[in-house]
């Protein structure tokens, strides 16, 4: 059976301007053969002149987010040829943040999940359960229904990669047990399609945790929000998960 890849995501989220390439470059300078898939999804707006920056070495640029559309009458929208067209190799869906804020449903992430794959882009499809519905006893049954609604056919290791974010646990320095991690994960790879599939876990990653999590079975990496912003700390964080 193919094993999982391993993979460190970092997702800028709306930080940026263009003197904080600097970031990617020192990464890339201190990872120029990393053991691990390191990607950086930067706002849209940095992601050419990044994908430049990181021109013709391992680290990897994405997008945070795409229209299911593959064109048109879509104003302040992108689409996944887009982001393609701009460097990029992967795109974030259905991230919780995208969920509450505007109001994406399984169904839509999907749908753009199903565009990122026309266009040759790897989907990152990210599913969690609130503090509410953990407290009540559901964390599995939302984490296997967003699962299910959020893949599109067709999806394999080659082409998604899921996240699992436990929307109280993002950028909150809180973070389920290590028991909790490894129950949603066990869950995930016995529901994922293709076995290979690689499953990160994400929310208050940091350089002080990333050892223990990436020691669970069937976490194959992390999508780290805040401490991806610093070369210095994104980069323990690969260091991590380069040694596990
Ligand atoms: P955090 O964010 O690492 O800042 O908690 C994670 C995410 O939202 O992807």
């Amino acid at each position: 059976m193919q094993e999982a890849c391993k993979l460190a995501a970092g997702n800028w989220k709306m930080n940026g301007l263009r003197a904080d390439l600097i970031e990617a470059r020192a990464l890339a300078r201190a990872f120029p053969a990393p053991d691990c898939g390191v990607l950086l999804c930067p706002p849209a707006t940095l992601i050419a002149s990044m994908a430049e920056a990181l021109h013709g070495g391992p680290i990897m640029v994405g997008g945070q987010d795409c229209h299911a559309a593959a064109s048109g009458a879509h104003t302040g929208d992108i689409s996944a040829r887009m982001l393609a067209d701009a460097g990029a190799r992967h795109v974030i869906l259905g991230h919780s943040e995208r969920r509450a804020d505007h109001g994406e449903s399984s169904e839509t992430v999907a749908a753009k999940a199903q565009a990122a794959h026309g266009a040759g882009l790897v989907a990152i499809i990210c599913v969690g359960e609130t503090e509410a519905e953990r407290d009540a006893g559901q964390t599995l049954e939302v984490v296997m229904g967003q699962l299910r609604e959020s893949l599109p056919e067709g999806a394999t290791a080659a082409n998604s990669v899921i996240a699992y974010e436990p929307v109280w646990a993002i950028g909150t320095g809180r973070t389920p047990t290590l028991e909790q991690i490894a129950e949603v994960h066990d869950a995930l790879r016995a529901a994922v399609p293709d076995a290979a599939m690689s499953l990160l876990y994400g929310g208050s990653v940091k350089p002080g945790n990333a050892a223990e999590i990436f020691a669970i079975a069937n976490v194959n990496g992390a999508l780290v929000g805040g401490a991806s912003l610093k070369a210095e700390d994104f980069g323990a964080i690969i260091a991590a998960l380069e040694a596990s």
